[in-house]
């Protein structure tokens, strides 16, 4: 017998099967007009996401990179407060539901989740895409705008995936502050561009007003070291292309990798990684060059050679958006 589908895999087939049901070129025309809107003046005044076509391509289109970016930032969050699991979830402008496959991935099992959106189709077809992930079956998918009336049912875990950037700054305020008040843990993720690490650090310096202490990426809860305007903390995550990929940025490359920023933070005690590696790890003969983000407040760039051994091997491993040093290679 197969073993079952991880939810990365079930949601992977659950999309390949809608994108087989739309008409090519009305998958690939209706991806090209949101990526326009999304170009756009934002925020909005109404949904963007008005039919099923739209949430279709969006979902064909984008879900597998979103979920990817969340997943990544909850795998931080889950290191930094091992033994945890959230026994609720709420997920703010959660669309068709990425953040929430995310977090199943994350933390496999059942739960009580909520996905909130005032996109009635990107509830619909979330929820039936859903339906492929058992974890998920009882998740309640509901009509809300996030604004200054927001409140938010008290649950373990808040996400709020790649939604800030459509928002006013008021709207954003009152949304970090929603959910610092209904949740210990709340994590969020935008794109990874200097305007995405700008509301990803707005809604941090919020969350740390709020009590919380960063779990990830950041190694503290102090003012980031970045002085604004001159680079942006930003990681990467691998993603499958999809044949509409193909159709619509054209080449062949198999993957693409989805840049994202993100901030997870706690009222949990939690143990933040001792530095992060915040580049792609340089490798050079005999060493490795690792720019890292440091609990004094301060980035670096450390070199690791041959002569530092088992240190060595596990710098030739680092990724970009790992703790350093790795917890059984102390430095
Ligand atoms: C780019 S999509 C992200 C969807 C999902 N969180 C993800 O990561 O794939 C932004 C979502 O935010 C929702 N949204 C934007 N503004 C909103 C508002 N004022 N109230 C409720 N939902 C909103 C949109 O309908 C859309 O589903």
């Amino acid at each position: 017998m197969n073993a079952p589908a991880s939810p990365a895999e079930a949601l992977r087939g659950t999309l390949a099967e809608l994108l087989a049901g739309l008409p090519p070129s009305q998958a690939a025309s209706a991806v090209e007009r949101l990526i326009a809107k999304y170009r756009g003046d934002t925020p909005t005044h109404a949904p963007i996401l008005r039919d099923r076509a739209d949430v279709a391509a969006y979902a064909a289109y984008r879900m597998p990179a979103t979920f990817e970016a969340v997943r990544s930032a909850l795998e931080a969050f889950a290191r930094a407060v091992p033994g945890w699991t959230p026994e609720g979830h709420v997920d703010v402008g959660g669309g068709t539901g990425a953040a929430t496959w995310a977090v199943t991935e994350t933390w496999p099992g059942e739960r009580d989740v909520t996905v909130l959106d005032w996109a009635e189709p990107a509830l619909a077809l979330g929820r039936e895409i859903a339906a492929a992930n058992p974890d998920l079956r009882g998740a309640r998918w509901q009509r809300a705008r996030i604004g200054s009336s927001l409140t938010l049912e008290p649950t373990d875990l808040v996400t709020v995936s790649y939604v800030l950037n459509e928002l006013a700054e008021a709207d954003r305020a009152a949304l970090v502050d929603a959910a610092a008040a209904a949740a210990p843990s709340v994590v969020i993720v935008e794109a990874g561009t200097p305007a995405g690490y700008a509301r990803v650090i707005e809604a941090r310096d919020r969350l740390v007003a709020a009590g919380f202490r960063v779990a990830a990426p950041c190694p503290h809860s102090a003012a980031c070291p970045i002085v604004p305007g001159t680079d942006w903390c930003h990681f990467s995550a691998r993603v499958s292309r999809s044949s509409l990929h193909r159709q619509v940025k054209g080449g062949s490359l198999a993957y693409e990798d989805e840049k994202f920023s993100y901030v997870a933070a706690t009222r949990l005690p939690a143990a933040p990684a001792p530095a992060r590696v915040v580049r792609r790890p340089q490798i050079r003969k005999g060493q490795v060059l690792l720019d890292l983000c440091e609990t004094d407040q301060r980035l670096s760039r450390t070199t690791v050679t041959k002569r530092h051994g088992g240190l060595y091997r596990a710098a030739r491993d680092a990724d970009w958006g790992d703790p350093w040093p790795p917890p059984d290679e102390p430095a």
